[in-house]
């Protein structure tokens, strides 16, 4: 199998180049590298270094052939995209609409997409697929806009899809290959565990008047190893699904943890506490989001193998010490 895999340079993305590779699919990434990393594209894969909404270097990209196309490429901080609604949904949706259109030209079968859990406002039980869509942000909502694409670019023209709704992604490559590396840092892991190695102040607790049990949010932690198996499976899904389909699936471990807990397990696993100070509500938080991932399960056989918080935050923990400038490093 030939398979693109766009922001295959970035987090999510360069795991699961890796699972393709280890079923020995020939893999291109296209990353236009202001996020992603060319040093976590391993050697052997081809690295296009542009963009997801430039129709003349996908057009001669996509002739070559491919079976498939995994798209990572986005911009990600739902804060961020508060503050650039636009650009949010420019970048995402709109140039994500230009590479849907080349993959129809091109005939590429099958198309997986990167979603998230931020569809969702958030509620007490583990969201299955039934649960309502209520983009949180510009940026939750520029992935429903793709995910709307992709369900008429198969009712129209036959395209097979998958949009995979990520809860919150942690933890790194359990061999030390890849790990989580972004500029500015924003997730509570890596920062948790810089605060315990002292590389960083201490960490900021946003909201302790949360609605749950300790008064801090609850997020549901699933590996990045096992995102990234979850894209071989869901390729697999799609090989087997009529003309057309257009897919949605929630990808969590169907277990919530707050940032108290979080920070437990950071301390726990770093040997010293990580120093925290309670700070306001960051604006957007939903208090609770938990995946059920049962359908994604009964439909394809996967199953977190590494859902255990203690060794998602010991990934994540081993990566950040043998690399203490992330890539640049
Ligand atoms: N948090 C802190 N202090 C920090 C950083 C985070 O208390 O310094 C808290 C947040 O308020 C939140 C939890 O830790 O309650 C997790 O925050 P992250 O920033 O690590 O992750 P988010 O849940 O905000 O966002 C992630 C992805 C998004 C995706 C979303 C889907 O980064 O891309 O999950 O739920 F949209």
């Amino acid at each position: 199998m030939k398979i693109l895999v766009t922001g295959g340079a970035g987090y999510v993305g360069s795991h699961a180049v890796l699972a393709l590779r280890a079923r020995g699919a020939d893999v291109v990434v296209l990353d236009n590298l202001r996020q992603g990393h060319a040093a976590a594209v391993p050697a052997g894969v081809r690295l296009i270094e542009g963009d997801i909404g430039d129709a003349a270097l996908l057009d001669p990209l996509l002739g070559e052939g491919f079976d498939a196309v995994l798209h990572f490429a986005a911009l990600s901080l739902v804060g961020e995209s508060m503050q650039k609604p636009m650009l949010y949904l420019r970048a995402n949706a709109a140039a994500g609409m230009v590479l849907i259109e080349a993959c129809l030209r091109h005939q590429v079968g099958r198309f997986v997409l990167s979603s998230t859990a931020n569809l969702f406002a958030g509620g007490d039980a583990p969201l299955d697929e039934a649960a309502a869509i209520d983009p949180g942000s510009p940026y939750g909502e520029s992935k429903w806009m793709l995910e709307r694409a992709l369900t008429w670019a198969g009712r129209t023209r036959g395209l097979k899809s998958v949009a995979l709704r990520y809860f919150n992604a942690a933890g790194a490559d359990p061999d030390g290959r890849l790990g989580e590396d972004h500029d500015p840092e924003t997730h509570l892991i890596p920062l948790a565990i810089d605060a315990a190695l002292g590389r960083r102040p201490e960490l900021a607790i946003f909201g302790t008047d949360y609605p749950t049990p300790d008064g801090t949010c609850i997020r549901d932690y699933v590996h990045v190893s096992d995102l990234a198996e979850a894209h071989v499976r869901a390729l697999e899904r799609l090989a087997a699904a009529p003309e057309g389909a257009a897919l949605a699936y929630n990808l969590g471990t169907g277990h919530g943890h707050s940032v108290r807990a979080v920070l437990a397990a950071v301390g726990r696993v770093a040997g010293r506490a990580v120093p925290a100070q309670e700070a306001p509500r960051r604006a957007g938080d939903p208090a609770i989001l938990v995946a059920s991932a049962a359908r994604f399960m009964a439909e394809t056989g996967w199953a977190p193998r590494f859902g255990d918080l203690d060794t998602i935050v010991a990934t994540a923990h081993a990566w950040r010490v043998a690399h203490p400038g992330g890539y640049g490093g």
